[in-house]
């Protein structure tokens, strides 16, 4: 499939373009670089430095490059600036992804892979999370997420788009080969994050609240490889075959990792302590997010490599080892 990777440089859609190429087909990259990184992409993929939003120049790049499917991977995801800035966040990621669905629909292009996430399900009241569970946001980013989920909807009704949105838990790791991995400006995430606490390149972790209702008292996440996501992203193409298909699947492991956990398997993969210091709770945390992946599993047969923590940090380390700059040092 010729297929176009909006956001092809950024953290998730760089490893997808790789395993895309890896699995016989042919990604054209779209990304303004606002957060992506040119190095993240192999010169030899096409490359466009286009804003989606852009329908007359993202027509053309769809025509020229004989898009069959989009992927579309381009949002902001920092959930605390989408409280103090939502207008960023709804312009990015509602308007722009719009104005996309609108030039593609105008193109005869009709499949559409979209990344949602787990924060559309708000602060839930079981675990593990099942796709049919109620969506109740708690913050605009995942707001945003879901408000392109339900147009996708009716417009798969209503034009016979025919889409799969991924409601992803934790990203994590980087590609087995070393080559590229997780580079944020600024970063958030907790792996990289005690990595680099681990080697001195950053400040002792902050630890996010440790009276939480769950075993050791620090919140639970579901991290999941980024090359298992990709991988989601392939295996659903033959689905998208039938007009106005609309799939929703949750990627995920369904293993809860406490903050604690993080810690220790990256003191284990690196053989260095991680100082941290405990710290009042992040606003917007929910205790526990772990996935029920079933249906994907069996409809998409979705096989998860990577299932634990441990063999997800020993890629993540891998990375930053190589490369402590990221992206920059090149
Ligand atoms: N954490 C810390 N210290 C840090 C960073 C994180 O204790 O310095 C904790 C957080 O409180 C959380 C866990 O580590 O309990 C994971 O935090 P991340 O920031 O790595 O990831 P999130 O779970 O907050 O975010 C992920 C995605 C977001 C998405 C969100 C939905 O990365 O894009 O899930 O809830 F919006």
């Amino acid at each position: 499939m010729n297929v176009l990777v909006v956001g092809g440089a950024g953290y998730i859609g760089s490893h997808c373009v790789r395993q895309l190429a890896a699995a016989g087909h042919n990604p054209v990259v779209v990304d303004n670089l606002v957060f992506g990184h040119r190095a993240a992409v192999a010169s030899d993929v096409p490359f466009y430095s286009v804003n989606l939003g852009n329908e007359k120049e993202m027509g053309k790049i769809l025509r020229k490059e004989k898009i069959e499917v989009v992927m579309h991977f381009a949002a902001y995801a920092y959930v605390g600036e989408s409280v103090t800035d939502p207008l960023k966040y709804y312009f990015n990621n509602v308007a722009a992804t719009l104005h996309l669905l609108r030039c593609m629909l105008g193109s005869g292009v009709k499949k559409f892979v979209f990344s949602s996430t787990c924060a559309t399900y708000g602060i839930p009241d079981r675990m593990p999370l099942v796709e049919t569970m109620p969506q109740a946001p708690i913050n605009p980013y995942g707001q945003t997420k879901l408000d392109v989920e339900n147009a996708l909807k009716a417009m798969a009704q209503a034009y016979g788009l025919s889409f799969a949105a991924f409601r992803y838990f934790n990203a994590a790791g980087a590609a087995e080969d070393g080559a590229i991995g997780e580079h944020h400006d600024p970063e958030t995430h907790l792996i990289p994050l005690a990595i680099d606490a681990a080697t001195g390149a950053r400040p002792p972790l902050q630890v996010f609240g440790t009276d939480y209702p769950t075993p050791d008292g620090t919140c639970l996440r579901d991290y999941v490889h980024v090359d298992d996501l990709s991988r989601a992203h392939i295996a659903v193409f033959d689905k998208l075959a039938t007009p106005g298909t609309a799939l929703f699947y949750n990627l995920g492991t369904g293993t809860p990792t406490s903050v604690l956990e993080v810690i220790r398997a990256v003191e284990k993969v690196t053989g260095k302590k991680v100082p941290y210091v405990t710290a009042p709770r992040r606003a917007g945390d929910p205790p526990a997010l772990y996935a029920d992946s079933t249906k994907a599993q069996t409809e998409l047969g979705w096989k998860i490599k990577f299932a634990s923590i441990e063999p997800i940090v020993e890629t993540a380390w891998k990375w930053h080892a190589a490369h402590p700059k990221g992206f920059a040092a090149k």
